[in-house]
């Protein structure tokens, strides 16, 4: 049976009052599908990003997909081979699988959660990848300075699943920024929520444009008069046949204006977001200093939730449980002992992901958190956790 914990691991971030203005909203407008308010939406993602195309689709998934497929339709690809962290989401993959791309599993950095360098490294000598696909974790930065080295050396396109680290900095620049393409979420008890959503970020023109036709059947509406004419004379389209011409494989993977109206909204709360969970997470820290925490130096930590590692999870899990506590394992831990993914692929030697998969729990972050809230839940984690030590 569901259980209403008290202490949630994550919080609606949409209240009463948007609700409203959404209702009062939703009785004068007429038409819902993809339009103005998706358009205000992204001009005001992207201002906040520091990026020039934002694409809002209907989830992160969807944009991880939408990525997949267009990289392939704007040929920048030399190959089907992507490095994707062990420790990562199950949607952070699988539409790479799902495309026939080659996914090789490359192990977590203690530090960060983000991908060890050494394994990269290994790996793009190895099977010369022509994309990586990274996460940061429970919104960690991964070490962008080495690992924009290690793409360049090797020339490989960066994709950056930003989807649980909305609003993280590093080096003054955002998350989601860094690579050639990024990734974001707001689903329910991400930092923002457009109930379902999600956001494909790029500064590179030509892949924007593809994104916009991938996400809408293939088709060309979404592109200016000009490039439309020019494609159909290209490809000799009569005017009538142009209706319902096709240019790239898509999909439909459109939002609603509902959503982008709750977008526009919840965007202005996002740094009063940031500044709780980041406090949230600092308190964590302060409360557990004898426990694993992350430790790399994202500025303006975003946190997602507060991970850590523990001996007895089993032990500790259910007496959270007892105190309506709610906790969850680090996001995939090791992707590669999932049963999706055992069933498909060849055994991986991938130890850090191990133990995080075996001793890693993350407990609550949002931003409708006391700090009471929070001395609450350090007191009974540490009346049962054990210390899993680990080597940085
Ligand atoms: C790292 C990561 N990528 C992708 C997703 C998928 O986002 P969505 O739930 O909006 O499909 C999530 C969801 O939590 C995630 O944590």
């Amino acid at each position: 049976m569901k259980q209403n914990f008290k202490h949630k691991l994550a919080d609606q971030t949409i209240d009463k009052k948007e609700i409203a203005r959404l209702s009062q909203w939703l009785l004068k407008y007429k038409k819902l599908t993809i339009g103005k308010k998706t358009e205000q939406f992204q001009k005001s993602f992207s201002k906040f990003l520091k990026i020039k195309n934002s694409l809002f689709v209907n989830s992160g998934s969807s944009a991880n997909l939408l990525i997949a497929q267009s990289l392939l339709e704007a040929g920048y690809l030399r190959n089907k081979v992507i490095i994707a962290p062990a420790l990562s989401w199950v949607t952070t993959i699988t539409p790479f699988l799902q495309l026939g791309y080659k996914v090789e599993l490359c192990d977590c950095n203690f530090n960060n959660l983000g991908l060890d360098l050494d394994h990269l490294e290994y790996l793009c000598k190895k099977v010369k990848p022509s994309a990586i696909i990274l996460v940061h974790v429970l919104g960690h930065s991964n070490d962008m300075k080495m690992l924009m080295k290690i793409c360049k050396k090797y020339k490989i396109v960066l994709i950056e699943d930003t989807c649980e680290s909305l609003g993280s900095k590093y080096n003054k620049k955002n998350l989601g920024t860094f690579g050639l393409v990024s990734s974001f979420s707001f689903y329910y008890g991400h930092h923002i929520s457009t109930i379902e959503g999600g956001m494909a970020c790029t500064n590179d023109a030509k892949l924007a444009k593809i994104m916009t036709s991938v996400r809408s059947h293939g088709w060309l509406r979404d592109h200016s008069e000009k490039e439309k004419k020019q494609l159909f004379k290209k490809y000799k389209i009569s005017n009538f046949q142009s209706k319902f011409s096709f240019f790239y494989s898509g999909f439909n993977i459109r939002p609603t204006e509902i959503n982008a109206f709750l977008g526009i909204s919840q965007l202005k709360k996002i740094y009063k977001i940031v500044k709780i969970r980041n406090r949230n997470f600092n308190l964590y820290k302060k409360e557990l200093n004898n426990y694993y925490s992350v430790r790399c130096d994202t500025e303006n930590l975003s946190s997602f939730g507060y991970a850590t590692l523990v001996k007895n999870r089993d032990e500790v899990y259910k007496h959270l449980l007892s105190k309506n506590i709610e906790c969850r394992p680090v996001i995939s831990g090791n992707i590669a002992k999932q049963p999706f993914w055992k069933n498909m692929h060849k055994k991986h030697n991938l130890p850090n992901a191990n133990l995080i998969h075996q001793n890693g729990i993350y407990l609550p972050n949002h931003a409708n958190q006391k700090v009471n809230d929070i001395k609450f839940i350090c007191k009974e984690f540490k009346k049962v956790a054990k210390v899993k030590l680990v080597l940085y």
